[in-house]
């Protein structure tokens, strides 16, 4: 490896995995991103972003042309640009599937003729829906939105362009991903804190009993790294990507209102609302397969991430 693009790296994931790549690798790294939600700014807040190693292109990877001129030079591509909210999609599933299908495809289609080395791409338990848990990733999907079903697109697409053309892929599935940089995500972490910092009270859909599998982003980004460097036998690989450990909305609520209340910050109490369609229920991971692969281990327990992040928050939000 010696040059990377990410797409989307104006963005939360993206913005973490730049910052991961300049701290612990000597990579230069192109990003292309359309700026539809990131922002350029994110992304020069960096640190050790202006050493130079850094291009930014700004580009949309549904047009072909900025797809290529982000390609051309690279040996492997972190793809994470994508329409990455449920409502949105099941209000725009065109949209949606011109983002994440056609721009997904755009992006193989110029890895193959490009000769990359690795394809990983950004996948999410969103395809999966309603299922026994823990996920793994013998479950059979059973996408409840539109955006579960552009992510198993992409999957499918990697899965075929390696069989068809010999390009090595891997898609991630991300569990739920909080973390710094994430002024702009409406992810339940993301919201509590920005609630509770403008003075309104935490929304929780539902009864607050619904679970997730909450991994940060330092972990996200060791794992796509892993991802990218490692051996694998085989030309596709699909993998999950979480910590294992199921976690309430309720648990999560009192976990941010105890960290904060010893910051003296004022805790509202939850306002508890009607649930949120194409919504999953409970939601953790089995990481054994990631493990044993990649050698993947979470780092970063949750409270100390919580710590951290909301840190983070009452330095760099306003
Ligand atoms: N954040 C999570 O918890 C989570 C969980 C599962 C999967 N993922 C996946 O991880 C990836 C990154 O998610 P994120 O949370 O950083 O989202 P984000 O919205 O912060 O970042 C996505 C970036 O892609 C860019 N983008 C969107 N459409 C584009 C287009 N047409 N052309 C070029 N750039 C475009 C946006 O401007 C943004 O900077 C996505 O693929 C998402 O589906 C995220």
């Amino acid at each position: 490896m010696s040059k990377v693009l990410v797409t989307g790296g104006c963005g939360f994931v993206g913005t973490n995995l730049v910052d991961y790549l300049l701290k612990n690798s000597g990579l230069e790294i192109k990003v292309l991103d359309d700026l539809s939600v990131g922002r350029v700014e994110y992304l020069e807040s960096i640190e050790h972003f202006d050493e130079g190693r850094v291009e930014f292109i700004q580009g949309d990877i549904r047009e072909t042309d900025d797809v290529s001129r982000a390609v051309k030079g690279c040996s492997h591509i972190f793809h994470l640009a994508a329409q990455t909210g449920v409502i949105p999609s099941v209000e725009s599933p065109l949209k949606d599937a011109e983002i994440n299908i056609i721009g997904t495809i755009n992006l193989l289609e110029a890895a193959v003729n490009n000769g990359i080395k690795r394809f990983i791409l950004a996948s999410s338990a969103a395809p999966l829906g309603e299922q026994e848990m823990p996920i793994d990733e013998e479950k059979v999907p059973e996408p409840l939105s539109p955006y579960g079903v552009s992510k198993l697109a992409g999957e499918g697409y990697c899965s075929a362009y390696s069989a068809s053309h010999g390009l090595k892929t891997v898609a991630l599935r991300f569990s739920n991903v909080y973390g710094p940089n994430s002024w702009h995500k409406g992810s339940v972490i993301a919201k509590f804190i920005k609630q509770i910092i403008d003075g309104e009270r935490p929304v929780i859909y539902g009864d607050g009993d619904q679970t997730r599998d909450f991994i940060h982003t330092e972990d996200i980004s060791n794992a796509l790294y892993l991802a990218a460097e490692k051996e694998l036998s085989k030309d596709f690989e699909l993998l999950q990507v979480g910590t294992g450990d199921e976690k309430s909305i309720n648990e999560l609520y009192n976990d941010i209102k105890n960290i904060m209340s010893k910051k003296d910050i004022d805790v509202p109490e939850p306002e508890y609302v009607k649930e949120r369609p194409g919504e999953i229920y409970r939601n953790y991971t089995d990481i054994s397969k990631i493990r044993d692969l990649l050698g993947y281990e979470p780092r970063i327990d949750l409270e100390e991430g919580l710590e951290q992040t909301i840190d983070w928050f009452l330095e760099d939000y306003n």
